[in-house]
């Protein structure tokens, strides 16, 4: 994290090195009493593909709610610490202010409006546009997802991945500086994983769009990001490179392993504790 100088005048431009997300140091609380996230912090470059990893109930989904002011709708709540996007604070904004600021959440289970076409699912995802230009967004989204376009029916009809296919061509027609997607591989065939992935690397690619990815297949998302968090009980423990971390023995062990025991600890390892020294 670069200390920030303050000259007392606004900097023209963010500096090139300073990150679009910046998440310092953040506290999360549910129904005013459970504490879910310990002093969270992390930071997504500009254009970055970065992953978020960790076992369930390690507070993945919680720090994307935290981020996109969703935690609002859960009782929840940011009490200690910031989130800084583009130089400035969006904790406690509401959900749909940070969508215009350029967030958008694609949620775990992908959330889609079941009984609308996919083509209404779209336009409801341009909700916060106001100029003229949706159509042929909708069409680029077509041209990403062709199935989507063929298939016309009810999207409560459509299959699993046509469904995570679908969240990410809505998320896309917010035109959003940056994506945070939960889950997107949750409940897909091998085949269907590796097609998601591969769009995600090419929106990321071809629209400039950064992506927050959140994931449990730490194998699919280190092959796509550049670098990755691991987090355990509401704090990140490990972080590096994507290829730092697939060459981590520990990461090796708990989550690129074949069976891929995730309620094992890292903190019950040596390795682990002594390597913590770095962090
Ligand atoms: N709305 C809520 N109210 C109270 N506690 C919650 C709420 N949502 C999540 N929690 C708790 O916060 C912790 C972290 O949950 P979270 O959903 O963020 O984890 P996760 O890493 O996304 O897990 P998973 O891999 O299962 O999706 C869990 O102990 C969970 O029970
Ligand atoms: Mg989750």
């Amino acid at each position: 994290m670069q200390p920030t100088i303050d000259t007392g005048t606004r900097p023209a431009v963010t500096p090139a090195t300073a990150p679009l997300l910046d998440v310092r140091n953040i506290e999360v609380v549910y129904d005013d009493v459970i504490l879910v996230l310990r002093g969270l912090s992390m930071e997504v470059p500009k254009g970055a593909i970065v992953a978020l990893l960790g076992a369930n109930g390690a507070g993945k989904s919680t720090t994307l709610k935290a981020i996109s002011g969703l935690l609002k709708t859960e009782d929840g709540e940011v009490t200690r610490g910031e989130i800084l996007f583009d130089g400035a604070r969006i904790d406690g904004i509401d959900p749909d202010k940070i969508v215009r600021r350029g967030i958008f959440q694609v949620m775990e289970g992908r959330r889609i409006v079941s009984d609308m076409t996919s083509l209404e699912n779209l336009r409801l995802g341009a909700f916060t546009r106001r100029d003229n230009e949706v159509a042929s967004d909708i069409d680029m989204v077509f041209d990403y997802f062709p199935r989507l376009k063929e298939r016309t029916g009810l999207a409560g009809y459509l299959s699993g991945g046509e469904q995570q296919m679908l969240a990410i061509g809505r998320a896309l027609m917010a035109r959003p500086k940056m994506i945070l997607m939960d889950e997107p591989s949750m409940g897909l065939s091998p085949l269907l994983v590796k097609e998601v992935f591969a769009i995600i690397k090419k929106i990321n690619r071809d629209l400039g769009v950064t992506i927050l990815l959140v994931e449990q297949n730490a194998r699919a998302a280190l092959s796509v990001a550049s670098h990755g968090y691991i987090m355990e009980q509401g704090k990140v423990v490990l972080d590096g490179t994507a290829d730092e971390l697939r060459d981590n023995e520990d990461v090796k062990e708990f989550y690129l392993g074949g069976a891929g025991d995730q309620r094992k600890s890292f903190k019950n390892l040596k390795s682990f504790k002594r390597r913590k020294r770095w962090l």
